[in-house]
């Protein structure tokens, strides 16, 4: 049986004798070859769908780890900021561990289903004016004076947790592929990954990709090389202007001859209705970040053709019903009889 991440990578995660062994059946996602973006795009494209995870998104990983290590460190609390999906988690490992989680949110600029799972497991929601830099700002305040664990990815066991996508990537694949494409916000699992396939490389000689992260227009401090007060995008998971990890990403950016770059809203927002419409996964629209920065670096030679590429699709599709609902182009047809819906699928079946 699959008993979740700590025990599956114990020997490559900082777990000692007493570190309770925490589980959700994290990790263990489906690598999932896109054949009809492949064939559009000339590469051979695979999406690593981490919104598989029980709480729906890559957080999980990250935060077994580090309520693991909090529990181990005797705390009875645990607090984050978030854009919506660390709350989730957050709130779903600290039920599973018997401690309390508080998360700060920006008011109104979270998606429905990541709030619904807060209220669900239990957790004590705090929403603020400001945006998720400010929420980091407070926590971290917080945290350093009162008896709470901060379990942002500023954690480094956060970091340790989210790592192990890039083993699985590689067990999957049987090597590292060419390129990995991945949304950065915070910069946090952009950092993870790049950790996880030296450390899986210095084991087992899988080699190592070069890491393509993009953000999101209105909210590349990163590309642009400065804190942005008020970022913006559709994208809420990744609206983040001052980038905790920043650092570390440029570094990974650096190390593996690879890019940090932005897309659109419109880049978005296309490919997270292509996504969806031609190979059959649904992703959050944070997610789809990875996929339009693929579009764009195919088209601007970043990317060559025939190269193996996984795109990281960090969140489930689920988790922002309402922007599913506004962006696509809905044909909901109300017919009352079964006669009716009979010609509409003859004149529809005649058409194939
Ligand atoms: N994709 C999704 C779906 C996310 O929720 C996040 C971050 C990212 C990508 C970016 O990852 O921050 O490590 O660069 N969400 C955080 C949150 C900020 O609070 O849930 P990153």
């Amino acid at each position: 049986m699959y008993e979740g991440l700590l025990t599956r990578y114990k020997e490559y995660l900082p777990i000692t004798e007493n570190t309770p062994l925490i589980s959700l059946a994290e990790g263990n996602t489906p690598l999932i070859r896109l054949n009809s973006l492949s064939d559009e795009l000339g590469i051979n494209l695979y999406g690593k769908y981490e919104g598989l995870n029980p709480t729906g998104s890559f957080k999980d990983r990250g935060m077994v780890m580090a309520v693991a290590k909090a529990v181990e460190a005797g705390a009875k609390a645990i607090i984050c900021a978030s854009t919506g999906n660390t709350s989730a988690a957050a709130a779903a490992y600290a039920t599973r561990a018997g401690v309390k989680a508080y998360v700060v949110i920006p008011d109104g600029k979270i998606a429905l289903g990541k709030l619904a799972q807060a209220i669900m497991y239990g957790a004590d929601i705090i929403s603020i004016p400001g945006n998720f830099d400010e929420a980091l700002k407070a926590v971290r305040d917080i945290a350093n004076t009162e008896a709470v664990a901060l379990v942002n990815s500023v954690n480094p066991y956060r970091l340790e947790g989210q790592k192990t996508a890039a083993f699985e990537i590689c067990e999957q694949l049987g090597k590292a592929p060419d390129v990995l494409a991945i949304p950065v916000g915070n910069a946090g699992n952009i950092s993870a990954y790049w950790k996880g396939f030296k450390e899986w490389h210095d084991q087992k000689g899988t080699l190592l990709p070069r890491m393509h992260g993009f953000e999101a227009e209105g909210a590349a401090a990163i590309v642009r090389g400065e804190v942005i007060e008020q970022p913006e995008t559709i994208a809420t998971a990744i609206r983040i202007g001052n980038p905790a990890s920043w650092k570390l990403a440029e570094a990974a950016r650096d190390e593996s001859h690879g890019y940090i770059d932005s897309v659109t809203d419109e880049e978005i927002l296309n490919a997270y209705r292509k996504v969806a419409a031609q190979d059959g996964v649904f992703v959050e629209p944070g997610s789809a970040a990875s996929l339009a920065g693929v579009i764009k670096h195919i088209a601007s030679g970043q990317i060559k053709p025939g190269e193996t590429v996984v795109t990281v699709f960090t969140g489930n599709g689920l988790k922002d019903p309402d922007t599913a609902m506004s962006s696509a182009d809905i044909k909901i047809q109300k017919m009352d009889d079964v006669e009716a819906m009979r010609q509409h699928l003859r004149d529809g079946v005649a058409q194939l």
